[in-house]
Formats: structure tokens, sequence, C-alpha cells
């Protein structure tokens, strides 16, 4: 398996601002370690390639084989967190076209509980028909509105559909261990349950049943996904900056932010991985965003939003700065052929392949740019399989919890969420929320 490959020339970040950093980085890593079996401490994602629960993980298997048997519909009711770790994934190693496809072998996974829309649930409802399905809720605190909501309507629709007994076979839950409303009504209802560790924050959840179960349903080899994940854990174990590059991207981010580029554009040139750059928006943005503090994470998808966005990244507020999601190796790819007539001129490029065209777009990009002062840092993967994307999951959640850290943030909590939710219950007359 390749590693990942980061490359800073184009940030114009010298050795010796980078260097400056490299004490710092030693003392967080060290104390990342430290801590990182202390149950309070929410570091229980930094061992989990090598530390789960391997009869859960077997379990998880065990289910999605049932599920692939029994549904055509696998419907996951979860929001943050709880829910964009799979759908990045499941997105990234299917077609976009998988939930269209009559012949798909694996049932369809569908999204529910990520917001409060009627239409969506009405359209969710249509599209299962008479469809068989199971459904995963997951949630951490087990008392999210968003998916509580969801789970209530679905579960009625389960219910209704199967009777109460079937029902109770087709629903999984996904929770705490012990406590929250989630936890107490799989024991009493006698749902099969996955734990989601108390260590482990919703967004850096991924790799526990939160993601590989709606993964696996989809028929992704989860054994692989975790394979990378190992192979980043190792590779990123090393405390000295100059030889870890996951550190070396968290510190790059830190120099460029205090050089005024408060603004962090993912960007990738496959649309596969729309769901990876949401994804990395929640860990980043969640993370970082608080006591007036945090680059601002955002994403872009190129060639397409070269034609929207284009104009602002080349000369609008420069405050920007770029990290771009490099494919090396395109799973397939198409020959640029002849035509006579060549009426649309573009026979100078007979015999290229269409993702030589796209690696071009992305040079080009890349060097326009850069001259317009957007600095560039590029996260290349050799193709886009289970091994690269656990490696890049865990590349992405250490490094954030390490620019985290020396942005002088706790990178674990996420008070601000709850200001929204006050108001919100305040107004539909929750009890205890009267003022
Ligand atoms: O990262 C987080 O902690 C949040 O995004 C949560 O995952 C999200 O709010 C959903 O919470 P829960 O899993 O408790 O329903």
């Amino acid at each position: 398996m390749e590693n990942l490959k980061i490359e800073l020339k184009h940030t114009n970040i010298s050795e010796e601002e980078m260097n400056q950093y490299s004490t710092e980085v030693e003392k967080i890593h060290q104390d990342l370690y430290k801590k990182a079996n202390d149950e309070k401490e929410f570091l229980g994602w930094l061992n989990l390639p090598t530390d789960y629960d391997k009869e859960e993980f077997d379990r998880i298997k065990a289910v999605a084989k049932k599920v692939k048997e029994d549904s055509d519909i696998f419907l996951v009711i979860g929001i943050g967190g709880s829910y964009l770790g799979a759908r990045a994934v499941i997105e990234a190693m299917n077609s976009p076209f998988a939930n269209e496809m009559v012949e798909e072998k694996n049932p369809k996974v569908i999204f529910v509980g990520n917001n409060l829309n009627p239409d969506y649930i009405h359209d969710v409802i249509e599209f299962i028909g008479d469809k068989d399905l199971s459904i995963n809720v997951i949630s951490k605190s087990g008392t999210t509105t968003e998916p509580a909501i969801a789970f209530r309507i679905f579960r009625e629709f389960l219910e209704n559909k199967y009777g109460i007994a079937e029902a109770r076979s087709r629903i999984y839950v996904t929770t705490d261990k012990q406590k929250g409303a989630l936890k107490k009504l799989a024991d009493s209802e006698g749902y099969e349950s996955f734990v989601i560790p108390d260590n482990v924050g919703g967004r850096y959840s991924v790799l526990t049943a939160v993601g590989l179960l709606p993964i696996a349903v989809s028929g992704i080899d989860i054994d692989k996904l975790m394979c990378g994940a190992v192979a980043a854990q190792n590779r990123y174990a090393d405390e000295k900056l100059k030889y870890n590059d996951c550190y070396k991207y968290a510190v790059a981010r830190n120099i460029l932010y205090k050089k005024e580029k408060n603004i962090e554009l993912l960007v990738d040139y496959d649309p596969k991985l729309h769901y990876m750059i949401e994804w990395w928006k929640q860990l980043y943005g969640e993370s970082e965003g608080k006591e007036g503090k945090g680059i601002f994470p955002a994403g872009v998808e190129f060639t397409t939003d070269l034609h929207s966005m284009g104009q602002y990244i080349q000369q609008g507020r420069r405050n920007l700065f770029e990290t771009v999601l490099n494919i090396e190796n395109s799973k397939t790819d198409l020959e640029i052929k002849n035509d006579e007539d060549n009426l649309d001129g573009l026979n100078y490029l007979v015999g290229k392949s269409l993702d030589y065209v796209n690696k071009k777009a992305m040079e080009a990009t890349i060097e326009a740019h850069v001259s317009g002062d957007v600095p560039n840092i590029v996260i290349t993967m050799n193709q886009l399989d289970e091994e690269n994307l656990g490696q890049l999951i865990y590349f992405f959640e250490l490094a954030c919890a390490m620019s985290g850290r020396l942005l002088g943030v706790n990178p674990f909590d996420q008070p601000g969420v709850e200001a929204y939710k006050k108001n919100m219950f305040r107004l539909l007359g929750k009890p205890g929320y009267e003022k």
C-alpha cells in the first residue's frame, strides 16, 4: 500500500518557519499519546485502528450480510458525526448512480435524520415504496432532535410494514454503551446494538460502528479500510515534525493562518469526494472554530467550481489557501478520439486520456492560484480505494487534533452547537426551556 504524499512546495513556507514548531509539536504529540487511553480525554480514536472491539467488528460484518439478504434499502438515521463519515466513504467508493441501478447487488443506503424537512422525509417514503428495508439509527447522545424525530417516523413505518416482532429484527442501534434515551429504547425493545466508545467524539467516530456498519452494508471492505488506518496510525506515530507529514499539514495550516489565510478550501477533482469534503468540514470546523479563533473550512469541486468560484479564488479577498486532494490513478479512463471535421477544435487532444486532461487542469489551477497569492497544499492518494480512504481519514483526524492544539483550543468539544438548540427548544415549548 502506497503512502499518502504531502507537498508543501506551493505554500511558500520555509523550512525555518516549519522548524520553529518542532518542540511544540513533540510536546503535544507526547501529551496526546499519554492520554490516549484516558476515558475522559476523547482520544480513543488515536489507537482505534488497532485497539477496537474485534467481536463487535465481526458482528458488524454478520449484520451487513443479513441486511444484504433481507433488505433492498438500509436507512441510516443520524446527523453530524453520526452520519457524515459513513456517507463520505460510501459515496467515495460507489457509483453516483448506485441507488438508481436496479440490478445493484448491495442494499441502497439512504440517509435521513440529517435535516428537519418534511418533503425530504416524504420523498424517502415514496422511494422506499414496497421495497424491503432495515434501519440503523445512530446517535451518541441518543437525544439529538433530528434523528430522534426521523426514528420515531420510520420505526412506526417499519412496524406497520412488518409487524412489531419483525420490525425489531430490522432495527440496528448505534449509541452509547450505557446512557441516553436511545440506549434505553434499544434495551427495552431488544434491538441489536453497537457501541460508540465513550472516548471517541462524534466527528472522530467513522472507524467505529457509526461508520463501519453502513459502510459494510454498502458492500465496501471494512477490513481494508481499517488496514489503511493502521498504516496511517503507524506512519504518523513519529513525534518528530520533520518525519511526520501529518503534523506538517497541521503546522502548515497554522503558519498560513498566522499570515491571515483564515479560510481553507479543500479541493477535489473527483465528484465522488464531495462528502469527504463535507466530513472534513465538520471535523475541522467543529474542532477549531471556537474562542474567536479558527480557520474556516470550506470546499470546492474542480473543475466544476472553477466556473463559479474560480473568479473569487483567483482575485477576491486574499485570505484563502487551498488543500488539493489529488488522486494519482483514476479507476477507469477514456481516450479522446479523432474527429475528421474537428469542428469543436479538440483534435489537439487526440490520443490523450480524460484523466490526463483533468490532471493538467489541476496543475494549471495550482499554478494560477498560487500566482494569485493562494498558497496550495497538495495531498496525493495513489488511488481511490478502501486502504487510501482509511489512511486519509486517520491522517485528517490526527492532523486536526494537532492543529487544534497548536491553535490553542480544545479540538474535542463543541460548546457552541448548543446555542441554537436552546432557542429551538424554547420556541417549540420543550419543558424546561421556557426562559
Ligand atoms: O461531532 C459531534 O459531536 C456532533 O457532530 C455529533 O456527532 C452530532 O451532533 C450528532 O450527535 P449524536 O450522535 O449525539 O446524535
